[in-house]
C-alpha cells in the first residue's frame, strides 16, 4: 500500500527519495511523485505508473537538500498525476504526502472550498495541505497539530513548508512511520526497508504522535506539547536482504528462501531435553498458558490460511478448542471475548489494518491478543500483549511464500508447547520436532524438482479457470494455492474442500477447468481419491500433488507432482511449496508482473 519517505541532510533529496520509494515499491502502487526544496521554492513532480516513469521527468541534477516522496495506491480518486503525491496547498507553501485515509474529507473540502480554496484533485489527502495552509503561521508543528486536530480517519504523513529549509514534520495514526537517524541526516519513511541502506538506528512512531525533523535533530511529541521519551531502536535487517541476490523475482527468491527460513523460525526456541518449545516473547506464565481454554486466530490473506493450517494441529495434538476468523469480520460483530480464551494476531507485516483494529477490539473487551508477524517493531508487534516473531527475513514480493511457512512452523512451536503441557508425551514431542527438523531438506528436494513444476505450468497456464482442492489439515493449503495462483497469475481459481465439490463447484468441471488436488497418503486419502475420479468422470483435468511412489493418484491424474513422504501435520509444509512455484511459473509463462501484481498492496493499511 501507499509508501511515504522524507529526508533532510546534506546528499541531493531527490535522489534519496526515488531511491527510498523503490525501496517501497513491493508496498504495491500505481502512482509515484516526490517535492523537493531549493532555491525555487517546493518543485513537485509526479507520475502514474512506475517509478521510472517518475525518474523521467525528475531533472538528473535537481538541487535541494531536503524533500518528501510517495507512492500512492489509490482509494480516493482514479489512477491519475493530479491524484498522485505529494499534495500542495495553492500558494504552493506547504507540500504533503500521506497514507491513510482521511475520513472526513467531504465535509472539510466543503468548509476550505467555504474560504475560496480550489482542489486539484479528486483525493481525501489534499484537503490536509490546504489545512495546514490555513493554519500556518510561520509555525509548522502548530499548523499541522491544528489540521490534525481536526481530522477523522488514519494517517501517517510528512510535510515540509517553502519557508523552513530542512525541516519535516512527520505524523502518524494507524498508518506506520519511521524516523532513521543518520549522521547530519535524517530519513522519514513508512518502512525501515527505506531507510536501512543509510542507517540502523530507528525511531517508531506510535498513535496521535507527531515528530519535527531536521538534518540534526529530531523532537517527538503528541498532538498537544507533551514531548515524548523515545527509545532508538537498531534495525535487524540488512540491505542485502532487500536484493534480489542474482533471482529474477523475489517470489522466485523468497520461495528458495524457504529452506532457510523455516529453522530460522524454529531455532533456539527448541528444548530437546524436555521435547517442547521455547518461546520468550508470551509474556505468559505457565499457570496462565495452561488457563488458556481457547484459541482464536485472527488474520487475513495469507496469514489467514497459515492460521487455519494451524488450527488442526492446536486441535489435534494440543486438544484446545481452536478457530479462525478473518479479522475484518471479526471487528465490526461485536466479538464475545471470553475470559480464557487466547487470542492469536497473525500478520506478516504487523501493519494489516483489519488485524490491527481486530487485535484493538479484541484488547478493549479486556482479552489478551498475542502477536504473530514477521516485521520487529510493526505496529501489531508492539500492541500485542506478547508474542512470536516468525524471523522470515523482509518478505518484498506482493505474494506471501517464505512467510506462509514461517507463520505455520511458528505456530507449530506455540502449539508443541501447549501440548506438552497437556496430554503429549515426551516421546511424541521428540517424534514431533524431528519431523520438524527434516522439513528444510525436504523443501530442498522440492526445489530441485522446479524445472518439472516450470514445464506443467506452461502445459496449465493458458486455462482460465482453476479449482485448487484439499481436506483436513490440506484444506487451507488449497485456498493458499488458488490464491497464489490469481494473486499473480490473474488466473481465476478458487479452492475448496475436495469433500464439497459436490456441492456446487463440481457444476464448473469441463474439459477447460483443470483441478489441482492435494492428497497426502493420510486417513482423507481414499477420500479424496473419490473426489478425483468424480471429476475424471465429467472430462475434468487433475492435476495432483502427491506422496513418492503413489502409484494409485499416478494413475488417476493427468498430471502428478510429488512430495516427500512426512508425517500427516507436516504435509502442509510440503504441499505449499511446489504449488508457489506451479503459480509463480504460471505467472511468468503469462508475462505478469509476478512480484508487484496488478492492484494488489503488501501491506494493507487501510480497512
Ligand atoms: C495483503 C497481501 C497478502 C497478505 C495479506 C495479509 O493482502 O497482499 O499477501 O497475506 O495482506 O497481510 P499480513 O501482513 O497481515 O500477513
Amino acid at each position: 500500500m501507499c509508501g511515504i519517505v522524507g529526508y533532510s541532510g546534506f546528499r541531493q533529496a531527490s535522489s534519496v527519495l526515488i531511491a527510498g520509494l523503490k525501496r517501497l515499491e513491493y508496498r504495491g502502487y500505481d502512482s509515484s511523485g516526490i517535492s523537493v526544496l531549493n532555491t525555487q521554492g517546493l518543485v513537485t513532480f509526479k507520475k502514474t505508473g512506475k517509478i521510472i516513469n517518475l525518474q523521467q521527468i525528475v531533472p538528473k541534477d535537481l538541487q535541494g537538500l531536503s524533500g518528501i516522496g510517495h507512492t500512492r495506491w489509490a482509494t480516493h480518486g482514479g489512477v491519475t498525476d493530479r491524484n498522485a503525491h505529494p499534495h500542495n496547498d495553492g500558494k504552493n507553501s506547504i507540500s504533503i504526502v500521506h497514507n491513510g485515509i482521511i475520513e472526513n474529507y467531504i465535509s472539510l473540502k466543503e468548509m476550505l472550498k467555504a474560504d475560496g480554496v480550489v482542489f486539484k484533485s479528486e483525493t481525501d489527502s489534499e484537503v490536509l495541505a490546504h489545512l495546514v495552509a490555513k493554519f500556518y503561521e510561520d509555525d509548522l508543528e502548530k499548523a499541522v497539530k491544528k489540521a490534525l486536530t481536526l481530522v477523522k480517519g488514519t494517517y501517517g504523513i510528512i510535510c515540509m513548508h517553502r519557508d523552513k529549509p530542512g525541516i519535516l514534520v512527520g505524523a502518524r495514526n494507524g498508518s506506520p512511520l519511521v524516523l532513521g537517524i543518520g549522521e547530519k541526516e535524517m530519513f522519514l519513511a513508512s518502512d525501515v526497508s527505506a531507510v536501512i541502506g543509510y542507517t540502523k538506528q530507528g525511531i517508531y512512531l506510535v498513535d496521535r504522535e507527531v515528530i519535527i525533523v531536521d538534518e540534526n535533530n529530531y523532537r517527538s511529541t503528541d498532538l498537544g506539547y507533551q514531548e515524548l521519551d523515545k527509545k532508538v531502536e537498531h534495525i535487524s535487517w540488512e540491505l542485502e536482504e532487500l536484493e534480489k541476490g542474482g533471482y529474477p523475482h523475489f517470489m522466485l527468491k523468497e520461495i528458495f528462501e524457504q529452506v532457510d527460513s523455516i529453522p530460522r523460525a524454529y531455532s533456539g526456541r527448541i528444548d530437546e531435553d524436555l521435547a517442547t518449545a521455547k518461546l520468550g516473547g508470551l509474556n505468559m506464565t505457565n499457570r496462565e498458558l495452561l488457563d488458556v481454554e481457547r484459541i482464536k486466530i485472527i488474520a487475513a490473506g495469507t496469514s489467514f490460511h497459515a492460521g487455519w493450517v494451524a488450527c488442526y494441529l492446536m486441535e489435534s495434538m494440543a486438544r484446545i478448542p481452536c478457530s479462525i476468523e478473518l479479522a475484518s469480520e471479526l471487528r465490526y460483530r461485536n466479538p464475545i471475548v471470553e475470559k480464557n480464551t487466547l487470542y492469536l494476531a497473525l500478520s506478516q507485516s504487523g501493519e494489516t489494518a483489519d488485524t490491527l483494529y481486530a487485535l484493538r477490539e479484541i484488547q478493549r473487551k479486556g482479552g489478551r491478543v498475542l502477536g504473530i508477524c514477521n516485521v520487529v517493531g510493526s505496529t501489531i508487534a508492539r500492541e500485542s500483549d506478547g508474542g512470536v516473531y516468525i524471523h522470515s527475513g523482509p518478505e518484498i514480493a506482493v505474494a506471501s511464500t517464505k512467510a506462509f511457512t514461517s507463520q505455520i512452523t511458528a505456530l507449530y512451536l506455540f502449539t508443541l508447547l501447549l501440548a506438552r503441557m497437556r496430554s503429549l508425551s515426551w516421546e511424541e514431542g521428540t517424534t514431533f520436532i524431528n519431523n520438524l527438523k527434516k522439513l528444510p531438506e525436504m523443501m530442498q528436494s522440492l526445489l530441485e524438482t522446479k524445472d518439472q513444476i516450470a514445464a506443467l505450468a506452461k502445459k496449465y497456464a493458458h486455462y482460465q479457470d482453476f479449482l485448487f482442492l484439499g481436506r483436513g489439515i490440506n484444506y487451507p493449503g488449497a485456498l493458499e494455492g488458488a490464491l497464489k495462483l490469481k494473486e499473480i497469475s490473474y488466473i481465476h481459481a478458487e479452492g475448496f474442500s475436495a469433500a464439497e465439490i459436490k456441492h456446487g463447484p463440481i457444476a464448473l468441471i469441463n474439459e477447460e477447468t483443470p483441478s489441482f488436488f492435494l492428497v497426502p497418503d493420510d486417513g482423507l486419502k481414499s477420500k479424496v481419491i473419490s473426489n478425483m475420479k468424480e471429476i475424471k468422470a465429467r472430462k475434468g483435468l487433475v492435476i495432483a500433488l502427491a506422496v513418492e511412489g503413489d502409484e494409485e493418484v499416478a494413475e488417476i491424474a493427468d498430471d502428478v507432482l510429488y512430495v516427500p513422504r512426512t508425517h500427516d501435520f507436516f504435509y502442509p509444509f510440503l504441499m505449499a511449496l511446489p504449488q508457489q512455484l506451479f503459480a509463480y511459473y504460471c505467472a511468468l509463462e503469462l508475462e505478469r508482473d509476478v512480484d508487484q501484481p496488478r492492484n494488489l498492496a503488501k501491506s494493507v493499511t487501510v480497512e
